[in-house]
């Protein structure tokens, strides 16, 4: 804990952001209350993305009501694989990821054997509200299993790892990989124990990493080094990010998005309230970099202009990438 609280104390002077400053400053400013809907349920993201031909985990199905559970094996149908999930679950809740059919059961990513019985009532407790924000009664969304690109092989543990990006009116300005570790079961989500890896925004090079508030250069599963990954398409995933903007009218958001083997990038989900512990898997401080957006976006106003997603992407790229570890 002492290492943390030196590390933050640290980061302070590199601008770091705080829990208070990101609701006032960004997620308040920047966030239509009316807009939240659009993000906070997966089910309604999903269909925006994809009147905005943005590629996104097909969806087999939706369960609404606990009569609807009975669907369950028409929706799945004969495919062995899939992922069920709360439309507004958050932090890798609820989350059941079956990688495969065993005797009559299913095998789940991290290799524990479940039971239809145990899948039904896991959608029950999915409709009550056990997993969404504010405990509302929620939908269970069945959909495609993602198989990550085999680029991930060496530096991940089983499951899918995601890279998010922090988009503030568009502009990127930070990104980080994440990746699942055995304690993770398979998930991207830090608080379950998944590693947050600083990715150059410029060339889509992983930097080094932080596990369990730890700083970390080796993968603690496979202990390969999660630095000096080049990421693929990396411009791909800045664009991809940058559009999003326009998609949910959110102005400070967190892109969350994974590479499929067939599929390619896909968005697998956008956060209103994204965390601030990407700075420290960076090294760096959000606020600068978003005083950087902000004076940007008051300067073209002037101008009475605004900017293609491609050329946010530029901005970012020029004035955030290449960032020397020395330097941060
Ligand atoms: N379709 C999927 N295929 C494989 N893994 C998935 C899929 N959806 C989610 N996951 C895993 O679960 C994690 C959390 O999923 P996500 O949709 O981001 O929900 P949450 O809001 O709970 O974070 C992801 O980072 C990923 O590791
Ligand atoms: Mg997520």
């Amino acid at each position: 804990m002492i290492g943390l609280w030196k590390r933050w104390k640290a980061l302070e002077a590199r601008g770091i952001m705080g829990i208070n400053r990101r609701n006032a400053d960004y997620v308040l400013k920047y966030n239509k209350r009316s807009l939240y809907p659009i993000v906070d349920d997966k089910i309604i993201t999903k269909m925006r993305a994809i009147e905005a031909g943005i590629n996104v985990p097909e969806m087999y199905g939706i369960i609404s009501t606990e009569k609807e559970i009975e669907k369950l094996d028409e929706i799945i149908g004969g495919r062995t694989d899939f992922v069920i999930k709360p439309a507004q679950g958050a932090g890798g809740d609820g989350i059941l990821v079956i990688a495969d059919r065993f005797e009559g059961r299913y095998r789940t990513v991290s290799g524990k054997i479940v039971s239809h019985e145990e899948i039904e009532y896991q959608i029950s407790s999915i409709l009550t509200g056990l997993y969404s924000l504010g405990g509302h009664r929620d939908r269970a969304l069945i959909e495609y299993r993602v198989t990550p690109d085999p680029i991930f092989k060496s530096i991940s543990y089983e499951g899918v790892p995601d890279i998010r990006i922090i988009v503030l009116m568009g502009y990127p300005v930070m990104a980080m990989l994440r990746l699942p570790t055995r304690q993770s079961g398979g998930k991207a989500n830090l608080h379950q124990g998944a590693i947050g890896v600083g990715v150059d925004l410029a060339t889509g090079l992983t930097l080094r990493g932080t596990w369990l508030n730890n700083k970390i250069s080796k993968h603690p599963d496979t202990t390969n080094a999660v630095d000096g990954v080049q990421l693929p398409d990396w411009d791909g995933f800045m664009k991809l990010a940058a559009g999003c903007y326009e998609l949910c009218g959110l102005g400070y958001i967190g892109v969350d998005m994974v590479l499929d083997v067939d599929k390619g990038p896909l968005i697998l989900e956008l956060n209103a309230r994204p965390g601030l512990n990407i700075q420290i898997a960076n090294d760096c401080g959000l606020t600068h970099r978003a005083h950087a957006v902000e004076a940007r976006l008051a300067d073209l106003k002037k101008q009475g202009i605004s900017e293609t997603p491609e050329e946010r992407v530029r901005f970012a790229q020029e004035l955030f990438g290449h960032v020397q570890p020395a330097e941060i």
